[in-house]
C-alpha cells in the first residue's frame, strides 16, 4: 500500500467527526448505566451530534433531554437529524456548559460520552452542572483514561514515530485525558457537590472507518497526526504516513478498523 499524495494527508477540522460509530461499544454502556426513566429531564454535556440525547429523550417519554455543545455544526446536525428522526421532546443549545446559566434544579439526570474533560476550570464547571441538577439526580459520564492504555494513541504514535524509535508521552498532556485520574476525578466532583462517586473501569474497542485509508482521514480529523510529523521534512513524512497506513491497515479486523481503549465510567449523585 503506498501513501501516494505530495505531502501529510491532513484536512482542516470539520467538526464532523464519527463519533457515534467510533463509540458505539462504549454507548451501550453509557445507556445501560443511566437507565434512563420516563419522567426524566436530561441534560447530557458535550453532546455532540446528540445520538446520546436523542436515546435519552426516547427513554425519556414523559420527560425530556436537552443537549449542550459548544460547537455550532455539531448543534446544527443534532437538531436537523432530531427533526428527521421525529424526536420531539429533545433540545439543544450550543453553549459553554461551564458557564451555562441553567435553571438550577432542573434536571434529574446528568449524562456524557466523552464530553466532560475539556473544561479549562472543572471544579467551576461541575459545580455549574451539579446547580442544574436536582438533588440526589445521578451524573453519569464515561472519560479516557491515561494516555499510555489506549492502543488508539500508542499504535498511531509508533507507526509515525518508525519501529526503531522509543515513542515518548510529550504532548499527551492533552484535555483528553484530563479525567484520566480517578482521585483527581473524585476531588473534582467531591469539591463541586457531588457524592458517592463510583469509578468503573471499561475497556471497549473504539472504531475509526471501514477500511485503512477512511481509518487515515478520521485520524486527521481528529488532527492526531499533523503535529506528530510536522518537523519531518517530505520524504520522511511520506513515509510516516505509509507506515502509518499499513499500521491501519492491519487493524481491519474484516469488518473496519478497530482500537483497543480503555475508559473511565463515572457516577456521581448531587449532594
Ligand atoms: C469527544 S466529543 C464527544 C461528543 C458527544 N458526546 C459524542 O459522544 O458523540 C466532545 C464534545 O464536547 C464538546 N465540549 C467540549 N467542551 C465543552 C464545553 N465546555 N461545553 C459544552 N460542550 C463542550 C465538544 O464541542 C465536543 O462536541
Amino acid at each position: 500500500m503506498a501513501y501516494s499524495a505530495t505531502g501529510p494527508r491532513v484536512r482542516a477540522v470539520n467538526e464532523m467527526f464519527d463519533y457515534d460509530a467510533e463509540l458505539s461499544r462504549y454507548n451501550v454502556r453509557l445507556r445501560e448505566a443511566a437507565a434512563v426513566r420516563a419522567d426524566d429531564r436530561v441534560l447530557d454535556i458535550g453532546c455532540g451530534s446528540g445520538q446520546t440525547t436523542r436515546q435519552a429523550a426516547r427513554s425519556a417519554t414523559a420527560g425530556s433531554a436537552l443537549g449542550v455543545d459548544l460547537s455550532l455544526p455539531m448543534v446544527d446536525r443534532a437538531r436537523r437529524v432530531a427533526e428527521e428522526k421525529g424526536v420531539s421532546n429533545v433540545s439543544f443549545e450550543v453553549t459553554d456548559a461551564q458557564e451555562h446559566p441553567f435553571p438550577p434544579g432542573d434536571f434529574t439526570l446528568g449524562i456524557s460520552r466523552f464530553g466532560t474533560m475539556f473544561f479549562s476550570d472543572p471544579v467551576a464547571a461541575f459545580t455549574n452542572i451539579a446547580r442544574a441538577l436536582r438533588p440526589q439526580a445521578r451524573l453519569v459520564q464515561l472519560a479516557w483514561q491515561a494516555h499510555d492504555r489506549q492502543e488508539w494513541v500508542s499504535a498511531i504514535r509508533q507507526a509515525l514515530a518508525g519501529p526503531d524509535k522509543q515513542i515518548t508521552p510529550a504532548g499527551l498532556g492533552h484535555a483528553a485525558f484530563s479525567l484520566a485520574d480517578p482521585a483527581v476525578v473524585a476531588g473534582v466532583l467531591a469539591a463541586a457537590g457531588f457524592t458517592g462517586v463510583e469509578i468503573t473501569d471499561l475497556r471497549e474497542p473504539v472504531y475509526y472507518g471501514a477500511d485503512a485509508a477512511r481509518a487515515l482521514d478520521a485520524l486527521a480529523e481528529l488532527r492526531m497526526v499533523d503535529d506528530l510529523i510536522v518537523d519531518l521534512d517530505d520524504n520522511e513524512q511520506a513515509r510516516a504516513m505509509e507506515r502509518l497506513l499499513v499500521m491501519l491497515d492491519a487493524h481491519d479486523a474484516g469488518d473496519g478498523v478497530w482500537f483497543d481503549s480503555r475508559a473511565w465510567l463515572v457516577t456521581a449523585i448531587r449532594a
